[in-house]
């Protein structure tokens, strides 16, 4: 089917030494990622307990990857061929920089190859999720819901109806802002049938941020629920919703539907005509929907993510490389395999790209059930994953270093508490992890068993870039080792030149992929800014990286304005806007700062107008206002006064001098008041 380009020389894939055996790990502190040199080597006896290996061997991780560079066509048609397809391609790649088009001129449909295709295959009655709500009952058990894939469809295809008898058609955009049910999943799935894009808001942002993805999506349809359970409380979704349909009105705006499903009871607001609900809407609808004939490169979804300027980019991703590439990268890091009893979790929240493709597109389609929790890790008490980990018997469980850390901090008791022994695969992502918490994660949760995969990635990229493969490649704690196939991943200076071994520089991507983002909603120019400028003709990722002798790859943090705050990816421009919209603030100047669990704390530095003096109180107030526009995750952890923000003899704000007191101060032991930035500036030169 595919037409080869010519092709480039292989490129090498770097030398990996004889491993040493797990057994060799030590514990306790590690001074420095740079000395980190433990390697765990996966077995055969993982790959038997996993019912055989996707990639079994460096040797073959190696010929594949270097194939998959060589001859991207060859290597990316063959993937594509196991999945189902309404018209082939013409092509798999048409590439002229930074626009991809991938599978051109094939039709398919996503939602028919994670939920149709099992069902006509005679696997309908399997579980495709696993929900299991917050709240426990008296008798201290919580609802569980198994949806086999022949429900999910007939929920899907209800849902589908019930948008379409809304007016929804091909192209438009659903914004979804839910909890962590299972309609979450059945609403994207249901957009995806019938050609709809979804936008997902994440359930913790508050209603500025939905007006601001609403307006830049031009969405007209919003589905939520009345509330959502996090803690033991009720986060008042519909409310939220409320507030920001009437801002949006101010803007003239109209959300023209919104379905609502009911799930805390809390007391909602209904505004007839407008408002429908989900057990009304959709239950009164036919199972029956056939799916729309997606083209290839159609508008799967939008997903908004911090940059470095104020406003969130819409990050566009389109049907058939997403499709391909994320399932292809959960079935082959995580050896996923469907009919081998595997159980997977992953505990991000659908709000985030994670969810996205590692909760639903990538693990559907792979017919191994998917677990959704629908709460807080440590409701009602710090074991609960753990307890859900033995009750559902979780063989692949994917999570982030700043949960580990939690994990960690809480006390090896709760784990140790619960049967483990299902596990088989361990996972994590976010943000880099300190060897510390692998080990910790490796010992306490893996029990010396698990692989543990690392995945390096992003929004833009879809699916894991660099990754171990978790029966082939050798591991070593807080590197994320090696590119996935197909990912031409260096780390080059300003002019592109590939860097030698264990010097830090920009993280590039050389070449295209089949998931990589297809552009930022509306805005052409800063895709090409952001992504394609610096280094001409090579994806930029945003984050310093490093290889080591073993052609291993270590992120070392954004070289942008974005801080990651436990795994979750915020602009500090973001937060300084939010800052200045309250009214004793004159200026602030945000940057990330060393924090124990979260891996980047927020401080901010502010000062404050005439008629304003500097109170515990305040700091109070500017906490709850940075959260009423982003969410409690942007809260500051710490906040500094200040007459003036020490800048540059050009104007610039010194953000490294504002870092550095940032990570050498205690936030406990503030001084409310930071006086003289003066002094500090002279002291270290203004060499900003
Ligand atoms: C940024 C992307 C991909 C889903 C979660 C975040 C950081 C992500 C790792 C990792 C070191 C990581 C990077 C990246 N990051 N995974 N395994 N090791 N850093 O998605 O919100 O788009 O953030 O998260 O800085 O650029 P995102």
């Amino acid at each position: 089917m595919a037409n080869a380009t010519p092709a480039p020389p292989p490129d090498p894939v770097p030398y990996i030494p004889p491993m040493s055996s797990p057994a060799a790990s030590p514990n306790g502190n590690v001074e420095s990622l740079l000395k980190e040199d433990r390697v765990f080597a996966p077995s055969a006896a993982h790959a038997a307990a996993l019912g055989g290996a996707f990639c079994a061997s460096m040797d073959e991780y190696r010929a594949r990857h270097a194939r998959s560079i060589a001859d991207p066509e060859g290597f990316w048609g063959e993937v594509a061929a196991d999945f189902e397809w309404f018209t082939p391609w013409t092509r798999v790649l048409e590439w002229s920089a930074p626009d991809a088009k991938w599978f051109v001129g094939a039709t398919t449909n996503i939602c028919h190859n994670a939920l149709d295709r099992h069902v006509l295959d005679g696997h309908g009655h399997e579980v495709g999720i696993i929900w299991e709500g917050e709240p426990k009952g008296a008798n201290g058990t919580p609802e569980v819901k198994h949806l086999s894939y022949g429900e999910l469809l007939d929920e899907v295809s209800r849902c589908a109806n019930a948008l379409k008898s809304l007016g929804v058609k091909k192209g438009d955009v659903v914004t979804l802002y839910m909890g962590m049910v299972p309609e979450l999943a059945i609403a994207m799935l249901a957009c995806a049938r019938i050609g709809a894009a979804h936008s997902v808001i994440f359930g913790g942002f508050p209603a500025p941020s939905i007006v601001d993805r609403v307006l830049d999506a031009s969405s007209r349809v919003i589905v939520t629920c009345d509330g959502a359970w996090r803690r033991g409380q009720v986060v008042p979704l519909k409310k939220n919703v409320d507030e920001a349909i009437a801002l949006l009105a101010a803007q003239n705006h109209t959300v023209e539907h919104c379905i609502v499903l009911h799930r805390t009871k809390n007391e909602i607001a209904w505004t007839a005509g407008r408002d429908h609900a989900w057990h009304e809407l959709v239950g009164a609808q036919s199972a029956e929907c056939a799916c729309e004939a997606m083209d290839s490169e159609d508008l799967l979804f939008l997903l908004y993510t911090s940059g470095s300027t104020g406003k969130p980019k819409g990050i566009r991703h389109t049907t058939g490389g997403y499709m391909v590439y994320t399932a292809y990268t959960a079935q082959q890091t995580f050896n996923l395999r469907a009919g081998a009893g595997h159980v997977y979790w992953c505990t991000a929240d659908i709000g985030w790209v994670t969810g996205h493709s590692y909760i639903v597109y990538g693990i559907m389609p792979n017919r191994v059930p998917t677990v959704m929790y629908e709460g807080a890790p440590n409701w009602p008490a710090d074991d609960r994953f753990w307890e859900m980990v033995a009750r559902h018997r979780v063989t692949h469980f994917y999570t982030a270093p700043t949960a580990i850390r939690a994990f960690m901090k809480w006390g090896d008791e709760h784990p140790a508490k619960h049967d483990l022994s299902s596990l088989k695969v361990l996972g994590t992502v976010g943000e880099p992890i300190n060897p510390e918490a692998w080990i910790w994660y490796h010992e306490k949760i893996g029990h010396a068993q698990c692989p543990i995969v690392d995945t390096f990635w992003q929004t833009e990229t879809g699916g894991h870039v660099i990754t171990p493969l978790a029966c082939a490649t050798p591991t070593v704690p807080g590197s994320c080792t090696l590119p996935f196939f197909g990912i031409d991943a260096a780390v080059v200076d300003e002019n592109g030149h590939e860097l030698p071994a264990n010097t830090g520089g920009l993280l590039v991507i050389r070449k295209p992929w089949p998931s990589m983002l297809r552009g930022i909603h509306g805005d052409r120019q800063r895709f090409i800014d952001t992504y394609w400028s610096r280094v001409a003709g090579m994806y930029l990722a945003g984050d310093g990286a490093r290889r080591d002798d073993r052609g291993y790859f270590w992120i070392m943090g954004r070289i942008d304005d974005v801080i990651n705050v436990s795994g979750h990816r915020l602009g500090t421009m973001e937060v300084e806007s939010a800052l200045v919209s309250h009214e004793a603030v004159v200026e602030a100047a945000v940057v990330g700062m060393p924090h124990d669990i979260k891996g980047t704390g927020i401080a901010a530095f502010v000062s404050l107008g005439p008629g304003h003096a500097p109170s515990e109180a305040l700091k109070a107030s500017l906490r709850e206002h940075v959260s009423g526009f982003l969410g409690p995750i942007a809260k500051p952890d710490m906040i500094r006064f200040t007459q003036a923000l020490p800048k540059t003899r050009s104007g610039k704000i010194m953000r490294r001098l504002l870092r550095d007191v940032a990570a050498g101060r205690d936030s406990k032991q503030d001084t409310t008041t930071l006086e003289d930035f003066n002094v500090l500036a002279a002291l270290r030169g203004n060499d900003e």
